[in-house]
This record gives C-alpha cells, sequence and structure tokens, in this order.
C-alpha cells in the first residue's frame, strides 16, 4: 500500500473499509447535503495571498485557548459513535490529541466515556513534556435535568477544561440515507457515558415518525428542543469551567454569546447535518468575527480537510479550527495510528502554508492575506 498524502487520501480507504451502517451514518449531510458539499467548496472560492522574503525559516504554529498554550490550532472535534470506526473509538483521538498537544472534545453520546477518555489522557501526558491533556466536553441538554448535571459534574471531576453546549441540536436534522435505511446502533455498542440499558428506549410512540432511526428517535425523545439563553445561563450555574456555545452561525446569536457570558463560539452547521441551505461555516465566520470583535475566542468547525483551509479560517477571524469527519477517516484508516497520521498531515500542511504564505506566528495570519476568487473584469 502507498503512503498516504493527504486528508482525501485517508477518507478513500476509510470509505472503503467502513461498514455500511457507520458510512452512511458518518457521510451524510441532511437533506439534499448543499451545506455538507458548500462547506468544502466555500473554502476553494478563497485564495491565499503570500508576502515573500519574510524569513520563514521557523514558523510558530502554537496558540493560546482558555489561558494554555496549545500546539497548534488544529483541534479534535466531538462526534458521535466512533467505535464504528475502530475498536480503540475515542480513546484514539484523545491519545492523538495529547501526542499532538492540542484540544479534544468528546461528545455526550460518545462509545467510551468520559472517565475512560480522562485516564487515556491522563496515563499519557505526563510522558512527554510536548503532551497536552486539554479536554473539552461537548453537552447536549436533556430534558432530564438531571442527566445533563451528571455530565456536567463528571466531565468537571475528570478535569475537563471546558464544556461546550451544541444548541444547533433541538432535533436530529433529515438526514435521507438514515430515513432510507434507518441507522442501527451494532448491538456490542452503547452510549458509555450512560448506565446500560439508559439509552434504550421507551416508547416509540412517543416519536413522530415510525421510520425514523434509532438515533432521530433519541433526539426527539431525550434531547430538549425547547431550549432558549436561559439554559446556557443554567449550564453555566452549574459550573465552575469555561461554557463555550457550538452551532452559531449568525453574527446576531454571535453578540448574545457575548452578552450572556460564554466564554467562546464555534462557529459550526454540524458538518452539514443539520438545517440545509445553512450557510457554509467559512462563509459565516467574517461577519461574525467582526461583530465579536475580539472579545471571546471564535472556533470553526466544518470541510476543514486541508493546511489552508485551516490558514483561511484563522485569516477569516478564527482563533482555531475543529475536524469532524477526518477523525472518523482516520480511525477507520488505521486506529490510533491513523489519527496520529491524519493530525501530523493537517499539521505539516499548515506549517507550509504558514511558510509560503511568508508568517511566522499565528498573529501574522489576517484578512489581507486572503482574497475572493474572481475574474479579473476590467
Ligand atoms: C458530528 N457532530 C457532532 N457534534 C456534536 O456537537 N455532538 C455530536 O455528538 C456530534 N456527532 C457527530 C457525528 C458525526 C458522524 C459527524 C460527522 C459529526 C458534528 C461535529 O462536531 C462537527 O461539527 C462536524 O463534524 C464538523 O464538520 P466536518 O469536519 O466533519 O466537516
Amino acid at each position: 500500500m502507498s503512503r498516504v498524502s493527504c486528508i482525501a487520501d485517508i477518507e478513500k480507504i476509510a470509505l472503503d473499509k467502513l461498514p455500511r451502517n457507520a458510512r452512511n451514518y458518518y457521510t451524510s449531510g441532511s437533506q439534499d447535503m448543499i451545506t455538507l458539499h458548500e462547506n468544502q467548496d466555500s473554502f476553494d472560492r478563497i485564495q491565499i495571498r503570500p508576502r515573500v522574503l519574510m524569513d520563514v525559516e521557523k514558523v510558530d504554529m502554537t496558540v493560546k485557548v482558555l489561558g494554555e498554550t496549545a500546539a497548534s490550532p488544529i483541534f479534535v472535534a466531538a462526534s458521535a459513535l466512533q467505535k464504528m470506526a475502530d475498536p480503540i473509538g475515542e480513546i484514539g483521538g484523545i491519545r492523538g490529541a495529547v501526542r499532538h498537544g492540542v484540544v479534544h472534545s468528546l461528545s455526550s453520546i460518545s462509545t467510551a466515556s468520559i472517565e475512560e477518555v480522562g485516564d487515556a489522557a491522563k496515563a499519557l501526558v505526563g510522558t512527554d513534556p510536548s503532551f497536552r491533556d486539554m479536554r473539552w466536553f461537548q453537552l447536549y441538554i436533556y430534558k432530564d435535568r438531571s442527566k445533563t448535571l451528571n455530565l456536567i459534574q463528571r466531565a468537571t471531576k475528570s478535569g475537563c477544561k471546558a464544556i461546550i453546549v451544541t444548541v444547533d441540536t433541538p432535533y436530529l436534522g433529515r438526514r435521507l440515507p438514515d430515513i432510507r435505511e434507518p441507522f442501527e446502533m451494532p448491538a456490542h455498542l452503547s452510549l458509555a457515558n450512560f448506565k446500560t440499558g439508559e439509552e434504550k428506549l421507551t416508547d416509540d410512540e412517543n416519536t413522530d415518525s415510525e421510520n425514523a432511526s434509532w438515533l432521530a428517535k433519541y433526539f426527539t425523545e431525550e434531547i430538549d428542543a425547547s431550549l432558549t439563553w436561559d439554559d446556557v445561563a443554567w449550564v453555566k450555574s452549574q459550573t465552575t469551567l469555561p461554557v463555550l456555545v457550538k452551532g452559531v452561525l449568525s453574527a446576531e446569536d454571535a453578540v448574545l454569546a457575548v452578552q450572556n457570558g460564554c466564554s467562546g463560539i464555534i462557529v459550526s452547521n454540524h458538518g452539514g447535518r443539520q438545517l440545509d441551505s445553512a450557510p457554509s461555516t467559512i462563509d459565516a465566520l467574517y461577519p461574525i468575527a467582526k461583530a465579536v470583535n475580539k472579545r471571546i475566542p471564535i472556533y470553526l468547525d466544518g470541510g476543514i480537510r486541508r493546511g489552508t483551509d485551516v490558514f483561511k479560517a484563522i485569516a477569516l477571524g478564527a482563533d482555531a479550527i475543529f475536524v469532524g469527519r477526518p477523525v472518523l477517516w482516520a480511525l477507520a484508516y488505521d486506529g490510533e495510528n491513523g489519527v496520529n497520521v491524519m493530525l501530523d498531515i493537517l499539521v505539516e500542511e499548515f506549517r507550509m502554508a504558514m511558510a509560503l504564505a511568508g508568517c511566522r506566528s499565528i498573529k501574522d495570519i489576517n484578512i489581507d492575506r486572503v482574497m475572493k476568487s474572481s475574474k479579473y473584469t476590467p
């Protein structure tokens, strides 16, 4: 087998290896997948304006993140059910993130528990001075607030550094592959943050569609669709950890996040899996960055597949980015080693993008370094 050279190589191998049920679940976007495709296509419409003769012998990729220093701005996004990609699941992702000195976020509906992921990070972090344990926990707010509180408390106790409240999923988006062939959770896996059997649904009649998949029913039955900013305030009142909101796509909501005391926002459309025809995240970013005006950090996920995409996101106002599906492809490709290979590739691509654009440090990457691709019209 020839060596993989980019994320697309890893994706191709992963898609060939993954069983159909997992492949459908991981690849799908909602409805016609307009937003899913735009997430990547929008990056291609942006060009990078290089500056030359800038002495780029040394390039510093480090970024400050909630008071700590990450080795690069390429972070691991929270995505559910990672053991469908490889038996190591979320443990492969945390070990890769620790080794690369970057933030890892764990989904509420993970297949390794908060404690297992915490233990894996703690076991690795002391073994090399460059390793970092920067775990953030992604929270879904359950109708049952005691369940939600239990997750917040366990994440805090296990040493997570922040809580990310996902705010774009009052219902699971309409993913057509999932409707045509309802997704099934493999029998040997369970939602590891809940007691065995707790994730079993009580009564199918409570859901709006008898054909919906297990996961769509789970969201309808369990996740609170009535959330407002008061519920974000409630999360803040239950923890001393910084609270970020994930799923913001408008400047108005970004300003509300600042006003409601959030410690950061993640510009995200859930990888094109929620509202179809929502803007691509890179197109949504700049107005948000202008409105926030550096009052709180801004992170972005959605469609990042290359180091140049990372560069473009930072130029347009992101402090750092998260990758979602690339982690899943990496796990399917080669488990924990796959995650290391994937992060190595993205970090090297980003280092090269910075150097060739004439940027020695992250603060050199700004709006002047990008332009919209357009034909010259005199
Ligand atoms: C996700 N995402 C997600 N987000 C979240 O807040 N909680 C979750 O449990 C999940 N689960 C999940 C599963 C799968 C299979 C995917 C692909 C995505 C969204 C994720 O955090 C992130 O926003 C996107 O994946 C980013 O887009 P890319 O990098 O996949 O293009």
